[in-house]
């Protein structure tokens, strides 16, 4: 259901949860990814600890640019089919970082390995050299939980140094590469989450009989929103009042996807700003299940 947060001057928010108003939502013209201020003092503190995280040289993340931002779409198809290649090698094999992921799902690695493989897992898909470790791990999830901070955390973690350092391991880590930031920064969460949810998962006495699609239905974890501002004025049914410029709407993505098994709604699939990963993701994933399953019937595993 949707819910409009209004009070002039200090903030103007529409919440939609619903999969079916996403979907519409998203497709508005009127409604952009755009980081610049507007709209009421909560607004535009909430745009401002977005910049703060996800900026990088005066540009934001992948996931974050505007729809017609230069080079955006053609970038994101370009990495779209390096990673399908990647998925038809099945590259992730030679990682040995799969390894780790498969143990950890199966139950005979700590959950806490997931992270650091995953993220490194991730960075090898654009720097072979890349190096995952528990620091650049937990640089990841600062920056991640950052802009949902309480404020008092939030002030503390900009005035002890703390973001700015998270911010720099990272990009030294991704030498600067904003598609590869974006992965181990920020898309890697998405993935921990979905292993994590397979860990508890294949721990069940049901976990054998399940397909795929159920296992990925059950533990796909999509981004918890996803933030749209309103470029010009907006009527549309999904709220009670005409929207405004400088409005802004949250799209509670993991609420809608949420054990719907909706596959397509988790990566945004048939939107402008679709996920170029999801056939690499949905693949990996598929085969760490397998394997761990393997592992835990004492086959042959990874
Ligand atoms: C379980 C894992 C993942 C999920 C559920 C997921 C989901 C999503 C979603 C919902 C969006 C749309 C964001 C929006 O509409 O504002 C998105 C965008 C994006 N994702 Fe993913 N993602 C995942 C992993 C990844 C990975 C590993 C990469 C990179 C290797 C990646 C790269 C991107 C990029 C570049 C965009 C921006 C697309 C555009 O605006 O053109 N994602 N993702």
């Amino acid at each position: 259901m949707a819910r409009r947060l209004s009070i002039p001057g200090l903030v103007n928010l529409l919440e939609v949860s619903d999969a079916r108003e996403i979907r519409r939502l998203d497709a508005e013209p009127h409604l952009d990814r755009h980081l610049a201020p507007a709209g009421g003092l909560v607004n535009r503190l909430r745009l401002a600890r977005l910049r703060q995280a996800f900026v990088f040289d005066g540009e934001p993340l992948p996931a974050l640019l505007a729809r017609e931002a230069e080079g955006r779409a053609s970038r994101h198809a370009e990495l779209g089919r390096r990673l399908e290649e990647r998925t038809e090698a099945s590259s992730w094999r030679q990682d040995p970082a799969f390894k780790t992921l498969v143990e950890a799902v199966a139950g005979q690695a700590e959950a806490e390995a997931l992270g650091p493989a995953a993220q490194g897992l991730l960075g090898r898909l654009f720097r072979d050299d890349y190096r995952a470790d528990e620091a650049s791990y937990a640089a990841a999830r600062l920056l991640d939980a950052y802009p949902r901070g309480n404020v008092l955390r939030a002030l503390g973690q900009r005035l002890t140094g703390r973001l700015r350092r998270a911010r720099r391991l990272l990009a030294e880590r991704a030498r600067g590469e904003p598609l590869a930031l974006h992965a181990t920064g920020i898309a890697v969460h998405n993935l921990v989450a979905s292993l994590t949810a397979m860990r508890e998962l294949a721990a069940t006495p049901q976990a054998h009989g399940l397909s795929l699609a159920a296992v990925l239905g059950r533990t796909l974890a999509a981004p918890e929103t996803l933030l749209r501002r309103v470029q010009a004025p907006l009527s549309t049914p999904c709220a009670p009042r005409r929207l405004e410029p400088g409005d802004l709407v949250v799209l509670r993505l993991a609420q809608a996807a949420r054990g719907s098994g909706d596959r397509e709604l988790a990566f945004m699939g048939q939107s402008w700003a679709r996920c170029p990963a999801q056939g690499f993701i949905l693949a990996l994933l598929a085969a760490v299940w397998e394997q761990a399953m393997a592992v835990r019937q004492g086959g042959r595993g990874a």
